[in-house]
């Protein structure tokens, strides 16, 4: 039985001061809800402040980067012992939004996934086509190569513990949602590719969350496919009340 995660990921907003108000907000809201990981993954900037407000509650830190390296002369970016030590158990790689802007590719992806989990951290690996890449029918393709590249040289012990995130990119911060049935259908077909790189018993373990405008409205009926085992939610995660309702759809 897969333990459903949801995951805010609060992108380049929230202040530390606001950090806390949200995390204020937030604790009475869900505070009842078990059984589900919630995962708050804040910018760097407010990671401390939010670990801080969070403690002596059921939610959890995440980032929404790192860098592969150990230390060194690599201005602007923080390890994955950073990260711990900052109170982080999760980090989201290859989000699209890094894959667009700042060059990440599968193969960086790897390296993070391996470096990530050799400090024991939890990754939240993305994976998704653009909207062109659907209209031109070569989703599983993309999909494919994703999950593949990322997984180069990951082994079956190891997958276990990687949570996957699809997110179509043309679903996310465009209000477009994947209906249910087609979300089903690639979370069903990253299980069967985690299947053929190592085998049923590892794949059905792989937590494979949705991601792309979930709103309250929708996030029940998703979480309630088969293969969807929670969320990554962006804007709805940023209003207290909104992210507490989708936790609850799961
Ligand atoms: P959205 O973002 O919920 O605002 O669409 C999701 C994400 O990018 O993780």
């Amino acid at each position: 039985m897969r333990k459903p995660i949801v995951a805010g990921n609060w992108k380049m907003n929230i202040t530390s001061a606001e950090a806390v108000q949200l995390v204020e907000e937030l604790k009475p809201l869900v505070a009842d809800v078990d059984g589900v990981d919630i995962v708050l993954c804040p910018p760097f900037s407010s990671l401390e402040a939010t670990c801080k407000a969070i403690r002596d509650s059921n939610l959890l830190l995440g980032a929404q980067d790192m860098f592969w390296e150990e230390s060194g002369a690599y201005t602007g970016e923080v390890s994955a012992r950073m990260l711990l030590t900052s109170g982080c158990r999760y980090v989201i790689l290859g989000h699209s939004e890094r894959r667009a802007y700042f060059g990440e590719t599968n193969q960086t992806v790897n390296k993070k996934l391996n470096a990530a989990l050799g400090a024991g951290l939890v990754p939240i690996v993305c994976v998704g086509e653009r909207q062109q890449e659907r209209e031109a029918g070569i989703t599983q393709k993309i999909i494919q190569d994703h999950v593949t590249g990322a997984f180069e040289g990951i082994s079956a012990e190891q997958v276990s513990g990687v949570v996957i995130a699809y997110e179509p990119v043309w679903a996310i911060g465009t209000g477009l949602t994947a209906t249910p049935g087609q979300a089903q259908e690639v979370h069903a077909f990253i299980r069967q590719i985690l299947t053929g790189l190592y085998n049923s018993n590892w794949a059905q373990q792989v937590r494979i969350q949705y991601g792309g405008s979930i709103k309250p409205e929708n996030a029940a009926v998703l979480f309630g496919q088969p293969d969807i085992d929670g969320g990554l939610v962006g804007g709805a995660s940023l209003a207290a009340g909104s992210f507490a309702k989708i936790v609850k759809g799961v």
